[in-house]
């Protein structure tokens, strides 16, 4: 029995959909344990391209068990139009797609709260991806939630809903003079109820299911979304998601002990990226970023926003490693790298004239950090062919070696481009 994490070690979009589907083929099942249809995941096979917003990235395979933990926020419209989506390609994921009963409920009220609280902030914007993640938590956190067992059963779903409405009526109708009268709320409760009755045949214990997948030795994949430096507690507060990408949600956001945990692969960007609001040490904000940009297709796969886009950051890379415990990272978008004569790396920053030797905790210090970069001879060679670790060329190979002492660990997968074909397993 192998059990693997799958975790970001940067602001999200390292590419862990691409290797959580490569994996797939040795794991039996595949689970989410946090956020929502803020992530999106992308895998390409052959020359089709899929975004996952909410489905685990393991779902193209067509045997494999995809679980949905409690610990994400579910969406049905998105859930049921990707579901569509799949089966209109002849993908069936019949009798192995699977939702844990306690898993939170997003609904159109979140999503509005969402677009209207950025709205209105004017200096702090996160720039969320407006897809009710924050609301939906914030909800689950107050105890107010609904999950989604509530929605098969509509007695108690109404009352539900009167609670959760209560609190944000007058929210909703100051911002968007939302009707909030019982007629209305009675239109969204059968809604929800009807999605309820759709999702009824997924809905099961999903805590249980992976004890049994356990008992009987296969093997599991944990699938993280966004990635450490967005997590809430630990990443770059607030401009940060409203869950914990971190490793150690995949046991509470899936209901299994952390004594079956084997492994935290770290998946890493040969450079680094992030969408949204918040600091970001080795951005490069000229030519040479919206190079990154144009090479490396920075664009998000949710929003479409021009991804942010700066040099690799090893400070960042090394707090990942040690907060996730990740001896083994699997480097991505190394190709991008070869359109540039002269590359970057950060190794370690300066704050206040001093060097500083871990990521800093405090906010204010982190607006103080100065980037202490060494600079290396790029390869300018085309890679996003080669399949061996020992053809690559020896520039390459250097700046794999240098990312791996900077940061304390082995890269022991290599993406050299979008396709399951274009990667070097060591
Ligand atoms: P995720 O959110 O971590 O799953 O990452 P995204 O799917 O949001 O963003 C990664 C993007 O890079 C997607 O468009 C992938 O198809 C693409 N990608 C993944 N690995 C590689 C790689 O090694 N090289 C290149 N050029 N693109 C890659
Ligand atoms: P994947 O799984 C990159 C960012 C948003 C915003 C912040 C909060 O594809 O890596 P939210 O909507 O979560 O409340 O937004 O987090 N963000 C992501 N950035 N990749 C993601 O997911 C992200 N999910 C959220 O841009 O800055
Ligand atoms: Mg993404």
């Amino acid at each position: 029995m192998a059990t693997t994490i799958i975790v970001g070690t940067q602001w999200g979009d390292e590419g862990k959909g691409k290797i959580t589907d490569l994996l797939s083929e040795q794991y039996d099942v595949i689970a989410r344990y946090q956020g929502g249809c803020n992530a999106g995941h992308t895998v390409v096979v052959e020359d089709k391209q899929y975004i996952f917003h909410l489905l685990p990235s393991g779902i193209l395979h067509k045997d494999k068990i995809c679980l949905i933990g409690n610990g994400v926020v579910l969406d049905p419209e998105v859930f049921f139009d990707e579901i569509n989506a799949l089966e209109e390609k002849g993908i069936s994921i019949a009798n192995r797609l699977f939702v844990d009963y306690k898993t939170h409920i997003i609904f159109p009220y979140h999503k509005m709260i969402d677009e209207s609280m950025e709205e209105e902030k004017e200096n702090l914007k996160i720039g969320t991806t407006k897809k009710g993640i924050g609301p939906a938590y914030v909800d689950k956190y107050s105890r107010n939630g609904i999950r989604a067992c509530d929605l098969i059963h509509s007695d108690s779903l109404e009352k539900k809903l009167n609670s959760q409405l209560e609190h944000k009526k007058l929210y909703l109708y100051k911002n968007y003079q939302i009707d909030i009268s019982k007629e209305n709320i009675n239109k969204i409760k059968e809604k929800y109820h009807e999605y309820g009755q759709k999702l009824k045949k997924y809905i099961i214990d999903g805590s249980l299911l992976l004890d049994e997948q356990i008992k009987k030795h296969k093997n599991i994949i944990f699938e993280g979304a966004q990635g450490t430096m967005l997590d809430v507690d630990h990443g770059t507060y607030p401009y940060v998601t409203s869950s914990n990408p971190m490793a150690g949600c995949a046991c509470t956001g899936c209901g299994i002990s952390p004594i079956y945990i084997d492994k935290v692969i770290g998946i890493c960007k040969a450079y680094t990226t992030r969408v949204g609001e918040g600091p970001f040490p080795t951005e490069l904000v000229g030519s040479i970023g919206e190079k990154l940009r144009e090479y490396g297709n920075e664009y998000g796969a949710t929003t479409g926003r021009p991804r942010r886009c700066g040099w690799f950051d090893a400070a960042v890379v090394k707090y990942a490693n040690r907060i996730n415990g990740i001896k083994e990272i699997v480097l991505t978008k190394l190709d991008v790298l070869s359109h540039f004569k002269k590359i970057r790396i950060c190794k370690e920053y300066k704050i206040n004239n001093q060097v500083y030797p871990h990521y800093p905790a405090d906010s204010e210090i982190i607006k103080l950090i100065e980037p202490i970069y060494e600079e290396i001879e790029g390869w300018k060679e085309d890679i996003s062919h080669i399949n061996n670790f020992n053809d690559l060329p020896k520039k390459t190979i250097e700046y794999i070696k240098k990312i791996e002492s900077l940061t304390d660990c082995k890269a022991v997968i290599i993406s050299v481009g979008p396709k399951r074909s274009q990667t070097i397993i060591r």
